[in-house]
Order: C-alpha cells, then sequence, then structure tokens
C-alpha cells in the first residue's frame, strides 16, 4: 500500500473525529448540567416505576410476564471466525459462548420465561441467597414468533429472591446482516487476488439479541453487562487483552444499566492508531479510517465508532460501540462530496444523540419507538448546526424530513406515530415501526412543539426529563408531564392534549383560509381520496400579512373566523412560517393569486422556506384535487427569477411525478422544453462547473442546475458531461470531475455513451475503496440506454460478489427509474421472485422498497392487470413482507391511472404553452 494514499487518508480522519468532538459538546453541556443538579440535590427523585407496566398472565401473550427482574448478565462469546484465510484453514463460522444471567423475582413463579432463538444446554438455577442450585425439570424453545425459551423448575422462585440462570449455546457466523453475524471485504483491492477478509460483527435491534444468547430481550428489561469476548489471535475485539495459546481474551468494563438491544461486539482485523484520548482505528489495507474511540461524557465511559462493509441499516446507536454503514462514516476530502459530508455529520449526530434519547431514557415498549428515534432525527439537525453554522442545515428539515414523510402520511394506509403496545408484539411488528413515519413525523411534530413552547422551555423539560428517567424507561406520556412542569404561563393549553392529537391520529391537517372573511377551517388531508375520519388537531399556526411580522395562533376546532387571517387592501396572507407546523395550506384563488405575483414581482417578501412549501403544498392540494393542476405548474414559473436550493429542490421532486407519468408519453416533449425554459437563468447562474460555490445550499442547486440542464437535453451541458468523463477516461488516475458533480456527470456520460463507458466505470466501481465513490458509481451504471447492458447489470445484483447484498434492491430501483430499464427490471424481478425471496429474504432486502422502485411508474391498465396476475401467482407465503408493498402497488396505480386520465390533456396544453410564449 502506498504511503501516499495512508497520509491522506489519516488527514480525513481528522476531519471527522473534530465532527464528532464538536457535536459532543453540545451535548455535553446538556450533561454537565444534569450531573451539577444531582450534586446538589443528594437524593435525587426516585425512578419512576409506575410506568413499566408488563402485561399480567404468562405467555401466549407476547410479552414477557415480568416477574423476574434482570439484573445482570455475565457474558462470554468465542467466534471461531479466521479474520484471514490461508490455504490451510477450513473457515469456521460457528460461535459458541456461555451466559449468566442474575435476576430478581418479583412475583413467585415455577417457570422462567426468556428469550432465545437457539437450543440452550447446560441449563442451571441457582438461589444466589442460599447458593443452592434449583432442578430444572425441562426446557422448551418456542417455534414461533414468540422465540421464547421456557425453563420449567422443579422449586418455586420466591417473590423478592435472587437467582441465576446458566446457558450455554452455540451459533452460526451468516451472512444475514442480524445479531452476531459475518461481513467481508477484500484485502487487496489493487490486485486480481479475491482473498477475502472476515469480520464478526452485530446488529441486534429490534430483536435479535435473543439471537446471540439467551436474555430478557425487551427494551424496559434494562440490566447491567459484562461481556468477554474470546477471539484469535491477531483479530481486535476493540480492546487488548492477554493472550491465552492461539486464543486471546478481552474482557469490557461492566457496562451501565441499559437494554439488551443496545449490545454490540466486533471481531475484526482493523488495525488502529492512536492519541490519548481519541482512538482512531483504521483497516490499512484497506486504507481509510475504519473505527474511531472518542470519549464524550462521563456517562459513556468510551465510545468507538466502526464502519462495516456490510450493514443494514444507516447506523446503530449500540451504547459505546456505534456501528455504521461505510457511507455513513467514513469521508475523504476531494472525494467524497458535499452531500456525503453532509449525510455523515448528520448520521454521527443522530446517533450520538441517541446515547440520551434511547440509551439512557429508553422507551418502555417498542410502540413508542418515535421517542427514540423521532428525537434522534431532531437533534441531529442542532447537532450538525453546532458544528457548521454556515450550512443553515436546520432548514433542510423541511426538505429531508418534513416533505418526505407528508407524502406517506397523506395516504390512507397512514399510522398514527404511538401504536397501542398491544398492537406491537411480534418481531414484525416491531421492525414494520422503522419507517418515515417514527423518524420524520417524529421529528417534525416535536420541532412543531419546541416551536410552540419556545426553544428554551423545551430543552429544560427534556433535561428535566432526562435525569428523571435515567438508565430507565419512559413512554410519551411522561415527556409531556416533564414539558408541562417547565412550560411559561404564555402556552395555555395542555402539552398533553396538544401533543396527543399529533401522536394518537394518524395523518395531517389541511388548514383552509378564505382570507376575504378571515375564516379558517381544518380538515384531515388525504391524497388520493377523501377521508373517513372526523379528526380534529390543536393546531399552532404562524401566520403573516403582506408587510407585517409573523404572529402566532391556534387552532383548536374545526372551523373559526379569525381576524390575523383576513387580508386587508388586498394583500395577501401567508400561513405556516418556515413551515413549523405539520400541516398543509390552502387559499382562497384570490388570496393564491396574490402570493403567486408577489413571487413574479420580488420574492424576498415571502421566506425561503415558504417558497418552498408554497409549490409544495399546491402540488399536494392539486393531487387532492383541492385545486387545479394549473394553479400548482403557475407555482414553478416565478423560479426562472430563484436561484435558491429549497424552492428548487420542492419543484423538482413534484415534477418528479409527472416525469414518472409522462415520460413514456407524448407531454413528454413539451415538459423538457418548458424545464429547458425554467432552468436555463440557474445554469447561467453556477456557469463554472468545475468550481464549487462556497454557499452549502447552493452546492446543492449546482446538482440541480447540471442534472435538470443534461436531463431535458440542453447541449451544452451534455457536451460537458462528456468531455469531463473522457478527460477521465483518457487520464484514468486523475478524475477531473468535482466531488458533488461525479454522481450526475457519469450518470449523464454514461447514458450518453455505449459499451466502453460503462465498462470504464464498472472497473473503477469495483476499484474503489471509498464506498461513497463506489455507490456514485454504482447509480451512474444504471443510467446507460443500452438494454443489454441494463439486463446484465441486473444479472450482477444477484451475485454479492459483483453488488453486495445489501447493494441489491437500491440497485435495481436505479435500473427501474430509467425510463429504457422500467421494463426489464419489473419483468427480472418476477422472473426471479423465487430466487430473490429465497437467497435475499430475512429483512436483507427491503421487499417493500424493491415492489415500490420497480412499480413506481405504473399508470396503466395493462399494468395493473401485471401486478394483479403477480399478486395471484404466490400465495401469502411466498410473498412474505411484498404482500403489504403490492396491495400498496395496486392501490398506487389504481390512483395514477385516474389521475392522468384527468389532467394529461390539461398538462399537456400546459406545458406546450408555457413552452413555446416568447419570453
Ligand atoms: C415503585 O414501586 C414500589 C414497589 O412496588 C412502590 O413502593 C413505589 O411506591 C413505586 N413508586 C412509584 C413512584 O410509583
Ligand atoms: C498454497 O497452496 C499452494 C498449493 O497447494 C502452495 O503452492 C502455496 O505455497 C500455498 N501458499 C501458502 C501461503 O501457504
Ligand atoms: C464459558 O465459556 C468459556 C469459553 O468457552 C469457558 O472458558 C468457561 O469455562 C465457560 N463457563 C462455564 C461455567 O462453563
Ligand atoms: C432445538 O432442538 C430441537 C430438538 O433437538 C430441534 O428439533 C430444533 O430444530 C432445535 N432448534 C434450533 C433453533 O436449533
Ligand atoms: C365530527 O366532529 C365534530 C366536532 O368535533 C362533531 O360535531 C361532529 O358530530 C363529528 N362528526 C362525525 C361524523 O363524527
Ligand atoms: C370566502 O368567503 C366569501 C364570503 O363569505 C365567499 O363569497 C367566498 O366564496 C369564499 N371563498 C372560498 C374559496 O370559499
Ligand atoms: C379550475 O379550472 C377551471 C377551468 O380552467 C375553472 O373553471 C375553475 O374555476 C378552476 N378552479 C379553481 C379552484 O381554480
Amino acid at each position: 500500500m502506498a504511503l501516499g494514499v495512508y497520509i491522506s487518508k489519516v488527514l480525513a480522519i481528522a476531519t471527522v473525529v473534530m465532527t464528532v468532538s464538536s457535536i459532543g459538546g453540545i451535548i455535553t453541556m446538556m450533561i454537565v448540567y444534569e450531573t451539577e443538579r444531582i450534586k446538589t440535590n443528594p437524593t435525587p427523585p426516585p425512578t419512576p416505576n409506575a410506568t413499566i407496566v408488563y402485561p399480567t398472565g404468562p405467555p401466549p401473550n407476547l410479552r414477557l410476564p415480568g416477574n423476574l427482574i434482570p439484573e445482570r448478565y455475565d457474558i462470554v462469546l468465542q467466534p471461531r471466525l479466521y479474520t484471514v484465510m490461508n490455504n490451510a484453514t477450513n473457515q469456521s463460522l460457528i460461535f459458541t459462548g456461555n451466559s449468566t444471567v442474575y435476576f430478581r423475582c418479583v412475583e413467585k413463579t415455577k417457570t422462567i420465561f426468556l428469550h432465545s432463538k437457539q437450543n440452550v444446554t447446560d441449563v442451571t438455577v441457582k438461589d444466589c441467597d442460599n447458593k443452592k442450585t434449583i432442578n430444572v425439570e425441562n426446557t422448551i424453545l418456542y417455534n414461533n414468533e414468540s422465540n421464547f425459551l421456557e425453563i420449567r423448575l422443579e422449586a418455586v422462585l420466591q417473590e423478592d429472591g435472587n437467582y441465576s440462570l446458566f446457558t450455554a449455546f452455540e451459533g452460526e457466523l451468516l451472512d444475514d446482516l442480524a445479531g452476531f453475524y459475518m461481513s467481508s471485504y477484500k484485502k487487496e483491492t489493487s490486485t486480481k487476488d479475491d482473498t477475502k477478509t472476515f469480520i464478526a460483527t452485530s446488529q441486534m435491534q429490534p430483536t435479535d439479541a435473543r439471537k446471540v444468547f439467551p436474555c430478557f430481550d425487551e427494551p424496559a428489561m434494562k440490566a447491567k453487562f459484562e461481556v468477554t469476548i474470546i477471539h484469535r489471535f491477531g483479530t481486535h475485539a476493540l480492546a487488548n487483552g492477554k493472550i491465552v495459546e492461539s486464543w486471546e481474551v478481552t474482557r469490557f468494563q461492566t457496562t451501565k444499566k441499559m437494554s439488551t438491544y443496545l449490545l454490540a461486539f466486533t471481531v475484526s482485523d482493523f488495525d488502529f492508531i492512536g492519541s490519548k484520548h481519541e482512538r482512531v482505528d483504521i483497516k490499512v489495507s484497506y486504507g481509510y479510517v475504519q473505527l474511531m474511540q472518542y470519549k464524550i461524557t462521563s456517562f459513556i465511559s468510551t465510545l468507538d465508532q466502526i464502519a462495516l462493509p456490510d450493514f443494514s441499516a444507516g447506523a446503530m446507536e449500540n451504547w459505546g460501540l456505534v456501528t455504521y454503514r461505510e457511507t455513513a462514516l467514513l469521508y475523504e476530502e476531494g472525494v467524497s462530496s458535499t452531500s456525503n459530508k453532509e449525510w455523515i455529520a448528520t448520521v454521527i449526530a443522530h446517533e450520538l444523540a441517541h446515547q440520551w434519547f434511547g440509551n439512557l431514557v429508553t422507551m418502555t415498549w417498542w410502540n413508542d419507538l418515535w421517542l427514540n428515534e423521532g428525537f434522534a432525527t431532531y437533534i441531529s439537525y442542532m447537532g450538525v448546526d453546532h458544528i457548521e453554522p454556515k450550512w443553515n442545515i436546520k432548514d433542510l428539515i423541511v426538505l429531508n424530513d418534513i416533505q418526505t414523510v407528508f407524502q406517506v402520511d397523506s395516504l390512507a394506509s397512514s399510522h398514527p406515530l404511538s401504536s397501542r403496545a398491544d398492537d406491537v408484539q411480534t418481531p414484525s411488528d416491531i421492525t414494520e415501526l422503522f419507517d418515515s413515519i417514527t423518524y420524520s413525523k417524529g421529528a417534525a411534530v416535536l420541532r412543531m412543539l419546541a416551536d410552540y413552547l419556545k426553544d428554551k422551555v423545551f430543552m429544560d423539560g427534556l433535561k428535566e426529563y432526562l435525569q428523571a428517567f435515567q438508565y430507565s424507561n419512559a413512554v410519551h406520556k411522561d415527556l409531556w408531564e416533564y414539558l408541562q412542569k417547565v412550560k411559561d404561563d404564555t402556552v395555555v393549553l395542555l402539552v398533553a392534549e396538544v401533543m396527543e392529537t399529533w401522536t394518537m391520529q394518524m395523518g395531517y391537517p389541511v388548514i383552509t383560509i378564505n382570507t376575504t372573511t378571515g375564516d379558517i377551517s381544518q380538515e384531515h388531508f388525504l391524497l388520493i381520496q377523501p377521508s373517513d375520519y372526523n379528526f380534529t388537531w390543536h393546531v399552532p399556526i404562524n401566520v403573516m400579512k403582506e408587510g407585517s411580522a409573523p404572529t402566532s395562533q391556534v387552532l383548536a376546532v374545526p372551523k373559526e373566523r379569525k381576524s390575523a387571517f383576513k387580508a386587508e387592501d388586498g394583500k395577501w396572507v401567508l400561513a405556516n412560517i418556515d413551515c413549523m407546523g405539520y400541516f398543509r395550506v390552502n387559499y382562497d384563488p384570490e388570496n393564491w393569486d396574490r402570493l403567486l405575483s408577489q413571487l413574479e414581482t420580488n420574492i424576498h417578501e415571502i421566506p425561503l422556506i415558504n417558497r418552498g412549501q408554497l409549490i409544495d403544498d399546491a402540488f399536494n392540494l392539486a393531487r387532492a384535487k383541492r385545486i387545479n393542476v394549473t394553479l400548482a405548474l403557475r407555482t414553478t414559473k416565478y423560479l426562472r427569477n430563484d436561484t435558491e436550493y429549497i424552492p428548487w429542490e420542492s419543484a423538482l421532486r413534484n415534477l418528479d411525478y409527472f416525469i414518472l407519468m409522462f415520460d413514456r408519453s407524448e407531454v413528454y416533449g413539451p415538459m423538457q422544453a418548458y424545464m429547458r425554459k425554467q432552468v436555463g437563468g440557474l445554469y447561467q447562474h453556477f456557469e463554472n462547473f468545475t468550481t464549487v460555490p462556497e454557499d452549502h445550499s447552493e452546492q446543492y442547486n449546482q446538482i440541480n442546475a447540471i442534472s435538470v440542464a443534461c436531463s431535458n437535453d440542453i447541449e451544452d451541458c451534455q457536451k460537458l458531461a462528456k468531455k469531463l468523463f473522457d478527460n477521465w477516461m483518457t487520464n484514468e488516475t486523475s478524475n477531473p470531475i468535482q466531488p458533488n458533480l461525479k454522481a450526475t456527470i457519469y450518470c449523464q456520460a454514461i447514458a450518453a455513451g455505449g459499451e466502453k463507458e460503462w465498462e470504464f466505470a464498472w472497473g473503477k466501481f469495483q476499484n474503489a475503496t471509498l464506498a461513497s465513490e463506489k455507490d456514485k458509481l454504482r447509480f451512474a451504471l444504471s443510467c446507460t440506454r443500452k438494454i443489454w447492458l441494463l439486463n446484465r447489470y441486473l444479472e450482477y445484483t444477484l451475485n454479492p460478489d459483483k453488488i453486495r447484498k445489501m447493494d441489491s434492491v437500491s440497485t435495481i430501483n436505479y435500473i427501474a427509474r430509467n425510463v429504457a430499464g422500467q421494463a426489464i427490471a419489473w419483468n427480472f424481478v418476477r422472473a426471479n421472485w423465487n430466487y430473490i425471496s429465497s437467497e435475499y429474504g430475512g429483512g436483507i432486502m427491503s421487499f417493500g422498497r424493491l415492489i415500490e422502485g420497480v412499480t413506481q411508474r405504473f399508470s396503466t391498465d395493462f399494468e395493473l392487470q401485471e401486478l394483479r396476475q403477480f399478486q395471484s401467482d404466490y400465495n401469502e407465503e411466498e410473498l412474505g413482507s411484498a404482500s403489504r408493498a403490492l396491495e400498496q402497488a395496486i392501490e398506487r396505480t389504481q390512483a395514477n391511472i385516474k389521475w392522468v386520465k384527468e389532467n394529461k390533456q390539461t398538462v399537456l396544453e400546459w406545458f406546450r404553452r408555457e413552452s413555446s410564449e416568447s419570453s
């Protein structure tokens, strides 16, 4: 390995470390404050235990009975894996281990129920108070979704007695990305040597700790863990231990009291470099940062961060050992793009936020998962803003989370943020909760609440809440209670009363304002059909009138008349300033006209975020038939004079639906002509595409400028893309394309090119070491218009040596996104369904995303018929998790067919008129 490369990669580490430490900074402040309070108040308030209510009675209820409370586990794990193989070794994927769990009995019983996904041996139960062994009558491993291990005893465990349970077990490290699993990478990427290097690593959340060792695998069953890992000499289990024969034993400090899903173990051959407080482990042969250790607070003594080649989620907030997908941690200056950097900073901030929201204070049961994920998502914007104040990252929550989840939450198939505990029982019930409602809506309603209560009150309440429930569990009502205690007198409504309308009801309201009268009303907003529900929300609304400052209002009834919403002297009214509220706004036609004229004359009178939100609201109101589609399209006309990212991005995302519906029809020509006209100014604005604009959002809009210009056939742009790519092909060692534009330029050049360009990019893909660079190439390879290349690329997605399993779904979806790949991707998924579902099942492929991806263009009766045929070709079990996605695809296709029928002619005429009109 070349030393030059090594040094540049080491420099890249410094950037990331700095990032982490600064984020740690703000959160540390919070904790310091808490610690002080604990000191001045020597008897901390008792941990409220009223919230931990276990279902009564024994299973078949899928919850543990709650009669036994674990306190500590001693776990020994011994993976037999060789990280590096030589000629003679046979790889062993077995791991063995044993565990002793010490627990207290709170209700006498003759049966121990805990979770396990594997058989156990040497089961020994002891009474810790008198050191006697209690004979085991029988052990039963439940072969169903409960994953219960039942241990029947010959004697009764007494209330308030302390006991221990020893079990030994054996498991297998599979490439299934769940529990204790195996990941691999190629050590020498530059040579033709295909030797793989192996890593043992883990992912427990939500319910796979039980796949590793028998445990009380519920988030409220917190305990302390003492972990010992026995691993082959020369490998690292994240700490150094003494050598025992050819095995090394690494013993870890006992953890604080925490939930089982936060456990993590890794054994790898990653090397590390380090300093006193920060330690960065790198996989030298791979050439860049692999592991960072960073001390952030008093309650987390160390925090390791490790990037893994195979990882199902983006990252996992395991207590003290955060695991990441490589693209979420590894950054290289000059190679990674700004969005890679933003993503890394955001993910790190998200996982660090979890150390408080989730790890220190955990939801009592998974039904309140949004408390964990909504908070981490919301707080991550604060964290990134703290270290990169110039990015204005807090504004981007509107694009990244709010507009995105608005879509999902306006479908009849949506669900409330909070579910009933009893409705969430099986592992798949739990897994289903990890969706955009939980993350993005959770963040959106917390942002609205913080704005309503005011940030300081919100933060003060959070501190009290964190302190009260530390090392314990809470339900969402506890949070409302603590915020209620600190709120000031300006807030008259009960926090709980306001918030329950947002957490217990699915969807969100559309606020309709008649500015002639000041009449304002709310209704449940659904995109495709009218709502059957009579929901009412407590809606905090910031509203402004032309030339005046915003005021705050609350609408808590279905209808009201308020002067704040009444237009004066023909001036406009604008509601939901900065999109602080989780709702859409519709106006009377006159007010829409006034707002649009304002945009034509002086855009700066309308706040930036609202320029984007007006577009997003208008397009969605049109989909829901509350306004005309032409009014929605008219909101994009003024963009000729706006070079800001938020409005452009809002427009492009909404116009994307028009592209999907019409790029196979005669509407597309006039639409492209309109887009060429609109993007002209923006393209000129950026002119020099070899330099990177200083401003963060300008950098993103530069990407938009080039991708809209090139994909709508602006010749200059296409020539530029070709030239840059050709230069790269000629001089392979120096890539002339600036990192932000790589994905777009690669894609355009491959689309315009043939086999030569494709093969070049494929070679680069195989040899790239940085995962984010690989991702850009993997996407761009899907852009070719050559069917045979697309078909071959589809075949590659089922060969893990070519495309990693974790990347197959997105690759197939990229191909389907290409209009030339649409039909073949759908055929491919149908033709290979049996293979895909057997080899790639078990959560690796998100079948939901796959079905959604390959059917997103569907808008004809014929396509609907094909979907129905596919559904009837397989039974429920064969379809597995795709079954619900298929239902939704059918629903969506029906809605698309209807929409195209109703709007095609109007849209065609509008684009024709607007693109021919001389300007
Ligand atoms: C917690 O539980 C104990 C024992 O059941 C009880 O005495 C105590 O009052 C409970 N505390 C609260 C705050 O409910
Ligand atoms: C691997 O095996 C081949 C053939 O069996 C042998 O020639 C070679 O020396 C071996 N390499 C190592 C590193 O053991
Ligand atoms: C647990 O496993 C370790 C490693 O295999 C072994 O050394 C130890 O003796 C086991 N403990 C018991 C009580 O069997
Ligand atoms: C556990 O052991 C039983 C009996 O030997 C066997 O039938 C079952 O398949 C085993 N289960 C697992 C998960 O290994
Ligand atoms: C809807 O709610 C309003 C006010 O809460 C109530 O007056 C009305 O009867 C409800 N209608 C239905 C159909 O439930
Ligand atoms: C607004 O209110 C006026 C006065 O009642 C009414 O004439 C008009 O139709 C209303 N506009 C809308 C869009 O409902
Ligand atoms: C929608 O367009 C039609 C025909 O152009 C027009 O008659 C109608 O008033 C428009 N409706 C709204 C709400 O703007």
